[in-house]
């Protein structure tokens, strides 16, 4: 995009590694609006300040401004986040400070930052992030797709925590950003506009950011948890869907089970020693896959046979059910997925229909 510009203040390796590993770690976001637009020398003098004190206090993070507005990320010892948050809040540069999250993290996000500054993640970004803005449109799906395949992804990864901090959900940012974001990917690959190798690459940085926002999320308390195994199906490369699935139960209170088999006969020997109330299988989240369709069936069918449960009930995912090329008869499943944000709902609905 005309006018998108990165800047990176490049601290080397040694805040990656904290000298110890007691040292605690704090996560501080927040967002607001610039009292007077910032000219680019304006803004390249805060970067450079800022970045200089954040070397010196061992802080590392991003920035982004954009339609004057700027959204944070920083990270470091919570004394030094305290002392910068306190000359952050009161700076006269900008209003309308509203602090996002604060809490402590394992690992640092932008080790290699002292302060990163991105002007080009797509207008008008940080201003229209509410769930309602992204939801009617796909454009900050395929930023999010865009950014997440090129060489260095902090953008990517900052457009998912500014959602997050947005949305406050995980299932949220999971059916409004990460699966949109997903078929995106599988439409570029389609349209020829990147290859398949980039489309698996994406999924995986989709999965580990996920990992990294879903890190302190909370699990709810289940009336009836069920045992639920979470699989990619044999053969599927794209793990991402699994991940998605397996995120949504757990925090739905399900006891979840997740497992890579990478053939029929692993698959089955999971389901004839341990018992599952329901079994997730899934396609990748990224292309319709229709080939497969056939072989999904006849894998369903064997497992419900070799199932040590005989009630088992089977939940079929994957792009191919969200686009409809294939629906749960086709497959032979009792259920089919169209977003993880629903999978549990889908499971409840396809255990009465069962019972
Ligand atoms: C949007 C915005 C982001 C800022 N980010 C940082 C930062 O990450 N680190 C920092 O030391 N100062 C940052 N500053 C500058 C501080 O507000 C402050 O000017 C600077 O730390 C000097 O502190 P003092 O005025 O208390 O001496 C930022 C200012 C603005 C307006």
């Amino acid at each position: 995009m005309a006018g998108d510009r990165t800047t990176e203040h490049n601290v080397g390796t040694t805040h990656g590694r904290d000298q110890s590993a007691a040292t605690p770690l704090m996560t501080l976001t927040y967002r607001s609006r610039a009292t007077t637009p910032l000219s680019e020398s304006q803004l390249s003098d805060l970067q450079h300040s800022a970045a200089a004190r954040n070397r010196a206090e061992n802080i590392t993070g991003m920035m982004v401004y954009n339609d004057d507005r700027f959204f944070q990320w920083l990270e470091g010892p919570p004394a030094s986040i305290a002392r910068v948050w306190s000359s952050i809040s009161q700076d006269p540069r900008h209003a309308d400070i509203e602090a996002l999250s604060v809490h402590s993290a394992p690992t640092r996000l932008f080790a290699n930052w002292s302060l990163k500054l991105t002007t080009g993640l797509g207008d008008p970004l940080i201003g229209d992030l509410t769930a309602a803005a992204v939801s009617s449109t796909n454009a900050a799906a395929e930023r999010l797709a865009a950014l997440v395949i090129a060489t260095e992804p902090s953008e990517a990864r900052l457009l998912l925590l500014a959602a997050h901090a947005e949305f406050r959900s995980i299932s949220a940012l999971t059916e409004l950003l990460i699966e949109p974001a997903a078929r995106c990917l599988g439409d570029l690959w389609a349209d020829d506009d990147c290859g398949e190798y980039d489309v698996t690459l994406g999924l995986c940085r989709l999965q580990t950011f996920l990992r990294e926002v879903a890190a302190d999320s909370v699990q709810q308390h289940s009336e009836h948890p069920l045992v639920v195994l979470v699989a990619p199906l044999p053969g599927e490369i794209h793990m991402l869907g699994a991940t998605l699935d397996a995120e949504a139960l757990w925090q739905a209170g399900h006891d979840t089970r997740v497992r890579f088999p990478s053939t029929e006969q692993a698959l089955e020997r999971i389901v004839a020693t341990s018992w599952f109330d329901a079994v997730d299988l899934s396609l990748s989240p990224a292309f319709t896959r229709e080939h497969r369709i056939d072989r999904m069936s006849h894998i369903i069918d064997s497992v419900r046979r070799a199932s040590k449960n005989p009630a088992l009930v089977v939940i079929a995912g994957g792009r191919a059910f969200y686009d409809r090329a294939a629906s749960s008869a086709d497959v032979h499943s009792d259920g089919s997925s169209t977003s993880a944000a629903h999978l549990s709902d889908d499971i409840a609905r396809a255990r009465r229909s069962h019972a």
